[in-house]
């Protein structure tokens, strides 16, 4: 809509006569935020007896794996509705075999997770670079991470998810044609019912600095032939309009707020649900600002969450999602 379009007629326009009450702002709000809307991004860690702190992760823990079921009975109990699982892994080897086991610790975890809490909407995030003794995203031949072999593995690990009891599988490798293959795969296996929540636009990011430490990843180098340039938009689009086209059933921008751009077009462009990651490196930025008492932790919670929904995502994952739904109910 043009300026043009909008008459400027004070006294008779007066925008401030909507704003002079709490409830008369509650009722023209046009962005809410509630527990449908939110993930739950939890870190499990194998062998290991008590939760670890993350330093560059205030109020996030590694938890331990022999504590998970506890933990995703204290997190349902907040009203958290879905979790995205990370698996810490102290069996990494080339390929990330663990991780394609059905006794590897992402079967593990969603066992114990689904069985926890059977109400709780369980993700897997389906990568190798927690897995893997190189920290890259897929099996690495001759200095590079080999995307057609990845997608055998990507596959077997997505089968190992559902027969598991995952209730979505959400692949971020970034590997081309992964869709495709998890979903010809799960097919093949009997899961024609289990969605895929593809990563689909995921940036080459120094935002994602504090995961990698939480999730003691070994990677020595980049993700650059793989993840994607911040710089480019058309690129991002095309992203997650193949992954549509390969069979994906919901889109992802990561991360979130340095992106809001790519969001906003990408809701312009597709009807599935749309889901940015608010992630670690955002995370870290409130928390730190709101400790050396720079900014209003909660209300810069509010403002951003608030932002990214108005963009377009329908869903936020966020290490926030806790707090913000145990303080609103
Ligand atoms: C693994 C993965 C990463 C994140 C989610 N899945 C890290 C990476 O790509 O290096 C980042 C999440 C965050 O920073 O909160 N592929
Ligand atoms: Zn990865």
């Amino acid at each position: 809509m043009s300026s043009a379009n909008i008459p400027a007629n004070f006294p008779v326009s007066r925008l401030r006569r909507l704003r002079r009450t709490p409830l008369l702002r509650d009722l023209v709000r046009e962005t809410h935020i509630s527990a449908d809307d939110l993930i739950y991004p939890v870190f499990v860690e194998e062998e290991i007896d008590t939760p670890q702190d993350i330093e560059s992760l205030p109020g996030v823990q590694r938890i331990p794996e022999k504590l998970l079921a506890d933990e995703v009975r204290a997190i349902a109990a907040d009203g958290v509705r879905a979790i995205l699982l990370f698996g810490i892994s102290h069996h990494k080897d080339a390929t990330g075999s663990d991780t394609c086991k059905d006794h590897g610790l992402m079967a593990r975890m969603v066992r114990i997770a689904k069985e926890a809490a059977p109400e709780m909407l369980v993700i897997t995030d389906n990568c190798f670079c927690e897995y893997t003794d190189h920290g890259h995203c897929g099996v690495v031949h001759e200095d590079t991470v080999d995307n057609d072999a990845t997608l055998e593995l990507l596959g077997q690990q997505a089968v190992v998810a559902a027969r598991a009891g995952a209730d979505m599988v959400a692949p971020s490798a970034m590997m081309d044609g992964q869709i495709r293959a998890i979903r010809q795969a799960l097919d093949a296996a009997g899961f024609p019912d289990m969605p895929i929540m593809a990563y689909s636009s995921k940036f080459a990011s120094a935002l994602y600095g504090p995961f990698r430490v939480a999730a003691g990843s070994a990677l020595k180098g980049n993700r650059a032939t793989y993840q994607m340039d911040s710089m480019n938009t058309r690129e991002a689009i095309r992203e997650s309009v193949l992954d549509e086209a390969e069979g994906a059933d919901m889109l992802m921008v990561k991360p979130a707020l340095a992106y809001l751009d790519i969001i906003a077009k990408l809701r312009e462009r597709t009807l599935l649900p749309l889901v940015a990651y608010q992630v670690s490196g955002e995370y870290a930025m409130i928390k730190f600002a709101a400790a050396a008492g720079a900014i209003d932790e909660t209300r810069v919670v509010n403002e951003t969450l608030g932002s990214i929904k108005r963009a377009g995502a329908d869903l936020i994952i966020t290490y926030f999602a806790r707090d913000y739904i145990r303080s609103h109910r």
